[in-house]
């Protein structure tokens, strides 16, 4: 259900209070989009638009935190995106190991885990170092967990989780009658999270671009046209006090 005109109209402070008093999201993902049109738009190069994109994540990562959220998957890399021009590609694991590591502070500070998902394969080395640095110091937080989606696919992740059911069936450690839906959430890359409650798109596509397929079977879907460098709390309070206000029937009357 829309939020009624008189939502949309509501003030930061008073979406923020409209959403705090009502039960929020245990699990938002996001699909970080429109980067290159922000920048295109402002006759800048497309890696302009990613560096201000870093910013808007910071912010919704706050954001989020505040609100008691316990889950944030951010999709920053997909396993498609190798296919963009070279210098792109590595401007993009250039931003992602300098932000990780200007967070760490930061992410200590707020009690955050970070957990870094997707294949290790084609990533630099000094990026892996660095990301596998952010992800051991944060190890043993308590309070939200943030699943950085990077060289993802959900394709992927569901081979690598079949593969390795696959080898634990060949080991003898486990018959096939008792594969079932929690056993394949509990090998995903995701395991140990529930499934996203809502998922937020920037930049108006309709699509959901290999993120999470197994884990959104029954998520809110949320879209924007707001482009991601210009997405901050504002949209993130209407994106959820619209999901607030939705019936989730789960297949139910
Ligand atoms: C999202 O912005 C960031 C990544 C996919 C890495 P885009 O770079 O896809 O921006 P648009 O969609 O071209 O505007
Ligand atoms: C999805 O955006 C991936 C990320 C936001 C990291 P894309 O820009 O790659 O998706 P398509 O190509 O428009 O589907
Ligand atoms: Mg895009």
């Amino acid at each position: 259900m829309p939020l009624k005109p008189g939502h949309v109209a509501l003030g930061e402070t008073e979406l923020l209070e409209l959403v705090r008093s009502q039960p929020r999201p245990q699990h938002l993902a996001v699909i970080m989009d429109g980067n290159g049109r922000w920048a295109t738009q402002r006759g800048l190069p497309r890696v302009a638009g990613h560096s201000e994109g870093v910013k808007s994540a910071r912010t919704v990562v706050r954001a989020v935190d505040a609100l008691g959220i316990r889950y944030l998957t951010l999709y920053a890399f997909s396993s498609e995106n190798w296919s963009r021009p070279g210098e792109e590609v590595s401007m993009l694991m250039t931003l992602l190991e300098r932000s990780i590591h200007q967070e760490l502070p930061e992410l200590m500070a707020r009690n955050i885990r970070l957990q870094v998902i997707g294949r290790a394969d084609g990533v630099p080395h000094t990026v892996k170092r660095g990301i596998d640095h952010v992800m051991y110091e944060t190890a043993g937080n308590t309070g939200m967990t943030l699943f950085m989606a990077f060289n993802y696919g959900g394709r992927d992740e569901l081979v690598d989780a079949f593969r390795e059911l696959a080898r634990q069936v060949q080991a003898g450690k486990l018959r096939p009658d008792e594969i079932d839906e929690h056993l394949i959430s509990t090998s995903l890359y995701t395991a140990g999270a529930p499934d996203p409650d809502l998922l937020i798109r920037t930049s108006g596509e309709m699509r959901i671009s290999n993120f999470l397929l197994w884990q959104i079977a029954y998520t809110e879907l949320w879209v924007t046209p707001v482009l991601w460098p210009d997405f901050g709390p504002h949209d993130l309070y209407r994106a959820i006090a619209e999901y607030q206000r939705r019936d989730r029937r789960f297949g139910g009357v």
